[in-house]
């Protein structure tokens, strides 16, 4: 395929991505909040003693878009498929994944890389506790070859013996002020129009979940064109119907 057309796929794929894609901060910088906790996890990095590690907090605060732009610091894009395994939701979550899937990325090393490869558990805590002290005993034994980050929105729902395993960072729900920024950003980079008052009840409806922000944004401007919630229009509605469908 030539360049342009390749290009222009490119963009198109682009146009349709869910929002909450599109604007996942690909780096470090890009990540609006929660900077001492970033500040922390570069020191580590930058001194090579990245310990395992815990992240918990409520959905859409950015644990996720954190840990993967940690990886994209630590590993080049041709070796990171390689050295990160990342197991979401829609991976199965019993003893058999840690005793197959993690037992086998971690106990493997690469001819790329002298270093450690990280393993990223997001929801970890839908694990069993069977699958959980499985997941203990991999982490001890392949310590030396492999980092753990482990996702989850209720730290109670880990095991004490993992949690005493990892440095735990806890994602607190985003400031307005943050969102606020970020809001703009996106609808900036989007050319759609956006009343200040929207984006005000916007941030005011998502109590700090920057994804369900962004979801109902896209699924607003995709009805409406536009956004007020002052002057009388179909907003709510369409919030109240995105709900219904499970959209936000
Ligand atoms: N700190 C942040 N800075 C910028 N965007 C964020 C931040 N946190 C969340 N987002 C936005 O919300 C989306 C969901 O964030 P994610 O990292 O998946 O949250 P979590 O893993 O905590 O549920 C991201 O794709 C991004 O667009
Ligand atoms: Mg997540």
């Amino acid at each position: 395929m030539a360049v342009s057309a390749r290009q222009s796929v490119k963009e198109a794929q682009q146009r349709q991505l869910p929002w909450v894609e599109k604007y996942r901060p690909q780096n470090l910088d890009e990540l609006i909040s929660h900077r001492d906790i970033i500040s922390t996890i570069q020191r580590f990095m930058c001194e090579d003693r990245l310990p395992h590690l815990l992240f918990y907090g409520p959905p859409g605060t950015g644990k996720t878009s954190t840990i993967l732009a940690c990886a994209r610091t630590l590993y080049a894009p041709r070796e990171f498929n390689s050295m990160v395994l990342e197991l979401n939701a829609s991976d199965d979550r019993g003893i058999g994944i840690v005793r197959g899937a993690i037992l086998s990325f971690a106990s493997t090393r690469t001819i790329f890389k002298s270093g450690f490869k990280l393993i990223i558990l997001d929801e970890a805590d839908a694990m069993t506790n069977d699958a959980q002290n499985a997941l203990r005993r991999v982490i001890e034994k392949f310590t030396e070859n492999v980092r753990f980050c482990l996702i989850c929105n209720y730290l109670s729902k880990i095991i004490p013996a993992l949690q005493s395993r990892c440095t735990r960072f806890r994602f607190g729900p985003l400031e307005p002020k943050q969102m606020e920024l970020r809001l703009q950003h996106v609808i900036k980079e989007e050319g759609v129009s956006v009343q200040p008052d929207g984006v005000e009840s916007l941030i005011t409806l998502s109590g700090g979940d920057m994804r369900r922000a962004l979801n109902v944004l896209q699924v607003i401007i995709s009805h409406c064109h536009c956004l007020s919630f002052s002057t009388p229009n179909p907003c709510e509605l369409y919030i109240a119907r995105a709900q219904q469908c499970d959209l936000v």
